[in-house]
């Protein structure tokens, strides 16, 4: 940490001069001061929060890392992007103690504006801004459920959404995030069309019609009035999926059927990540409702949903507090800015390809990865045992999670059962993406190497 940032903290706390500044002393505090929550505290070290710039980070240690994950996709700008300073000085001025919801302000006008602009569909949209992933998903909820007059709802598994209320009823991602926690919502649950592990097999068109099929026969029997259709339209904590098109399509349908809205939550795929400004784009899919969050904020908490006006009639139905204020607006104003004018966007779906590419051939050999997968800067490489039986291999993937940290100095996060994630900022450039995948290819071999030279030495063991 520099000197300046340890002064202050010693300013706001007294009695830190002599404290080892090291990711093991801080580790040890924060297990007593803070609830458990999502950490890891046994792969990711401390991160020195006065350093990082682009797509590196540091740890106490000094040790610069390779990040790969852009805070699970929420530095879409990489850290201190070009300009970030002088544009948070310009508008220090700015009142922050009045929240949108409650005070119109003209920022927060300005981006529902800029971001109803950016989402398909040809009706009129408007925007409910929020201060998280899932509670963007509550207000998609909430609003279905005023427009139809319904409350029966359809997700799928896996599925995330988030952790709390109506959100954590759609989610069926990890059993230990919905156990003991009564669930709020009737949903019907499908499986999500999951083309490599498909029961009927890997084509992309029949593994839709499986789960679309298999969807009309639940709400046959569960229930038809269904009051929204919620989906990833790139499936993030469950391993990176990648639907196919025929998918999304087909519940655009169901949902015109049953007079349902289609809710894509798009907290983890959207703000371009997928080289489109959506990833339901890539479907030619125009929803009813986009749940965003994550990148939106430009590192600080946003969510909002854009929806087909109007989204709620009656005034006071919802609302959020903090939600939209007018500093939090100009930030993201920013971000899309950014995105815009650096053609970050185009960036995404070139360089992902490529990496996506290299990982491919330089993997093909490899006999536990199951398959790379992705679009744009959401990638996956799923590890198996082997390729004919698929059966999940998380022990192999979490040793590569290590192996990356420890030893690559890359920053990466697993996903589903036994997938690797890399979502890179959108700023990534190709010397870095191509620097990621050599440490990761290094990682892999170096932890199949061992696996397979532990098999052979116990077939040779009498
Ligand atoms: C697709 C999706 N929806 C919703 C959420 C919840 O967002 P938050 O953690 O901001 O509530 C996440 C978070 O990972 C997500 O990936």
């Amino acid at each position: 940490m520099n000197r300046d940032q340890i002064d202050l903290l010693q300013w706001l706390v007294p009695g830190l001069q002599d404290v080892p500044h090291s990711s093991l002393y801080w580790i040890e505090r924060a297990q007593r001061s803070l609830a458990v929550s999502t950490q890891d505290r046994d792969v990711y070290p401390v991160v020195d929060h006065t350093r990082g710039k682009g797509v590196w980070l540091h740890d106490l240690e000094g040790n610069e890392y390779l990040d790969m994950t852009s805070g699970v996709a929420v530095r879409a700008l990489g850290f201190r992007p070009e300009g970030i300073r002088e544009f948070e000085q310009r508008i220090s001025d700015v009142i922050e103690e009045l929240p949108g919801h409650d005070f119109d302000n003209v920022p927060h006008i300005l981006l529902a504006e800029r971001l109803a602009a950016t989402a398909p569909g040809d009706f009129a949209k408007e925007v409910f801004f929020t201060t998280s992933g899932a509670r963007a998903v509550e207000t998609a909820v909430k609003a279905a459920m005023d427009q139809t007059g319904r409350q029966r709802f359809v997700a799928f598994r896996p599925a995330f959404h988030g952790r709390t209320g109506y959100a954590l009823a759609l989610t069926a991602s990890k059993a230990v995030q919905r156990e003991g926690y009564p669930q709020a919502l009737a949903v019907v649950r499908a499986p999500y069309a999951y083309p490599f592990r498909c029961p009927i097999g890997e084509d992309p068109q029949a593994c839709a019609r499986y789960s679309l099929d298999y969807l009309r026969g639940a709400i046959q029997d569960e229930g038809t009035d269904i009051a929204g259709i919620v989906v990833e339209s790139l499936g993030g904590e469950g391993g990176i999926i990648v639907p196919p098109v025929e998918f999304l399509q087909g519940l655009r349908e169901t949902a015109d059927e049953l007079g349902a809205v289609l809710i894509a939550d798009e907290v983890q795929s959207g703000m371009g990540r997928t080289g489109r400004w959506w990833a339901i784009e890539h479907a030619d899919v125009a929803p009813d409702m986009i749940c965003v969050a994550k990148s939106l904020g430009g590192g600080y908490p946003l969510g909002a949903t854009i929806g087909r006006a109007p989204m709620f009639e009656k005034p006071s139905r919802h609302s959020e507090t903090f939600a939209a204020e007018p500093r939090q607006a100009l930030l993201s104003l920013f971000v899309l800015r950014f995105i815009e004018e650096n053609h970050l966007i185009q960036n995404a779906a070139k360089l992902g390809q490529a990496m996506m590419d290299r990982l491919r051939s330089e993997l093909a050999a490899c006999e536990q990865v199951g398959e790379v997968r992705g679009r744009g800067f959401m990638q996956g490489i799923e590890f198996v045992d082997d390729r004919r039986t698929k059966a999940y291999n998380p022990g192999l993937r979490d040793r590569i999670v290590r192996n990356c940290v420890f030893k690559q100095k890359l920053w990466v996060l697993g996903s589903g059962r036994s997938t690797i994630r890399l979502l890179p900022a959108l700023v990534t450039s190709e010397e870095e993406g191509m620097e990621a995948v050599d440490r990761f290819v290094r990682a892999v071999r170096e932890e199949t190497r061992s696996v397979e030279a532990a098999a052979k030495v116990a077939a040779s063991t009498p």
